[in-house]
């Protein structure tokens, strides 16, 4: 069966709805940043301190076309994937592309939690949200099911991804 990957912003959701809606479909469930950190052996944010953004951007995609060959997993992208057209071009391989979508002011909260994401540790983050969202936007259009995650739990979003994935008869329950 097709792999469900997920794109999408920084904070919209995308690994704790992943690992979710895996469980719930009986599906592996890769996190792409967090496997370059395990294969590095060092966090995203030293990446981009020590070698800088293009070193993990390679990383990066050496690690899409690795994935684009699988099957049933559920795949969590890091939000600049889309950046890259080979990158969606391999994630479409074998996969079905769900954007999760938040407001500003749900991910400026949501990333405030954690100071892990080197593109926004500027000074003022509203400003820096919009801007890289503006930027991104068509990129993210490119997905065959977008959802928004703002007013939603991660379980909520999960169900709402099964319900699609149902619908089009990507994945069945077994019985
Ligand atoms: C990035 C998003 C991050 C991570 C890196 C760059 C981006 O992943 O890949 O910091 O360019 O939007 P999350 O979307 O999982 O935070």
């Amino acid at each position: 069966m097709k792999n469900i990957v997920l794109i999408g912003f920084m904070g919209t959701g995308k690994t704790s709805t992943g690992k979710l809606l895996a469980n719930r479909m009986g599906y592996s469930f890769v996190d792409t940043d967090a496997k370059i950190e395990q294969e590095c052996q060092m966090t995203i944010k030293e990446m981009f301190a020590v070698y800088g953004e293009l070193y993990f951007r390679e990383r990066e995609a050496d690690l899409i076309r690795r994935l684009a060959d699988g099957a049933n997993a559920v795949v969590s992208t890091g939000g600049g994937v889309v950046l890259n057209s080979q990158n969606m071009e391999y994630l479409r391989q074998n996969g079905v592309i769900i954007c999760l979508k938040a407001s500003i002011d749900v991910i400026v909260e949501r990333t405030g939690r954690r100071n892990s994401r080197p593109l926004l540790e500027r000074e003022n983050r509203m400003k820096a949200v919009s801007e890289l969202l503006q930027a991104r936007e068509a990129l993210y259009a490119q997905a065959d099911f977008s959802l928004d995650t703002s007013g939603i739990t991660p379980l909520q979003a999960a169900d709402q991804i099964l319900e699609f994935v149902k619908r089009e008869r990507i994945w069945r329950a077994r019985s």
